[in-house]
């Protein structure tokens, strides 16, 4: 029977995704990968899932990257389908229509940060540490780290940290826009927790529209992408949520979206 390294927890729509092989710190083999993609379709179809949060099982790990062990012996060509497998799996985490959370307990390195990077918000523990250390292996980023970190955080401080390899504290990750927020280890789930309600509250229909308005708007030149925002703003006013919003507002009322 396959071991399972990812476990799913729903409560008032929000769904929490846990990796857990504690073993290797939580490390991404090619089953944890599975897994993640097939627990990633589910809650994206899943409409009474509103909001999902990524988080690693124990207090030492959130992920610590690819499978070091699976990866010694491995030729080029299957280096290259684990690659193009983590890319895709990530690909389905950023263009969710849902937004995604990670909240990160511990070690974020190499491909755990770039777990990280591919969701939405970041909350960190005060105890994690992230970096890419992926050069003191001999390789460099490959699970997205050297295109998601640069246009999270900039080409320099995205250098820096991929060419010394070195580990950042939670601290240092905050002030340079890696993670949201940083919180005592204690207040990790619940902050993010908290966040997601207040976004769960939301009308669906927006908070789809808004992710993909700053995802797919990256990829393209600020002119294209204006373009695009008109395109989702105006789909916004066919909606009904719209009119409950601005109704409550003038009404001096609490909105109760309804998802349509
Ligand atoms: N892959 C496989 N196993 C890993 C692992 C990884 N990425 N990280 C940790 N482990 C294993 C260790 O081998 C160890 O196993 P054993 O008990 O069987 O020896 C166990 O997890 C516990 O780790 P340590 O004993 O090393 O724990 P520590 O507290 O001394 O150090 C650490 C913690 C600093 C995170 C250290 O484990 C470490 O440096 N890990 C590797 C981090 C890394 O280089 N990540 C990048 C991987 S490459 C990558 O991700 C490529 C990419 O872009 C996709």
């Amino acid at each position: 029977m396959t071991e399972k390294f990812v476990e799913l927890n729903m409560e008032e729509g929000i769904a929490t995704v846990t990796i857990n092989r504690q073993k290797s710190l939580n490390a991404l083999s090619q089953e944890v990968l599975e897994q993640l993609g097939q627990v990633i379709k589910y809650v994206g179809q899943d409409d009474e899932v509103r909001v999902v949060i990524i988080t690693g099982a124990g207090s030492k790990a959130f992920v610590a990257g690819a499978d070091i062990g699976a990866m010694v012996n491995m030729t080029a060509q299957e280096a290259r389908d684990y690659s193009i497998f983590a890319h895709k799996v990530f690909e389905s985490i950023e263009q969710l229509p849902k937004p995604v959370i990670a909240a990160v307990n511990g070690y974020a390195l190499g491909g755990g940060n770039e777990l990280a990077l591919a969701c939405d918000i970041r909350v960190a523990s005060s105890t994690a540490n992230f970096g890419q250390p992926e050069i003191t292996l001999g390789i460099i980023p490959g699970f997205g780290g050297t295109q998601r970190l640069s246009r999270l955080v900039g080409k320099g401080r995205a250098l820096e940290l991929i060419l010394t390899g070195k580990m950042i504290d939670a601290k240092t990750a905050e002030a340079m826009g890696l993670v949201n927020v940083v919180v005592p280890p204690e207040e990790l789930m619940n902050t993010a927790k908290g966040i997601a309600k207040k976004i769960a509250a939301f009308s669906p229909l927006s908070i789809t529209f808004a992710k993909e308005a700053v995802n797919r708007g990256l990829q393209m030149t600020l002119k294209l992408g204006s373009k695009y925002e008109i395109e989702l703003w105006t789909d916004c006013f066919t909606t009904e949520d719209q009119d409950i919003g601005m109704a409550a507002f003038l009404n001096k009322q609490k909105p109760a979206f309804k998802g349509a």
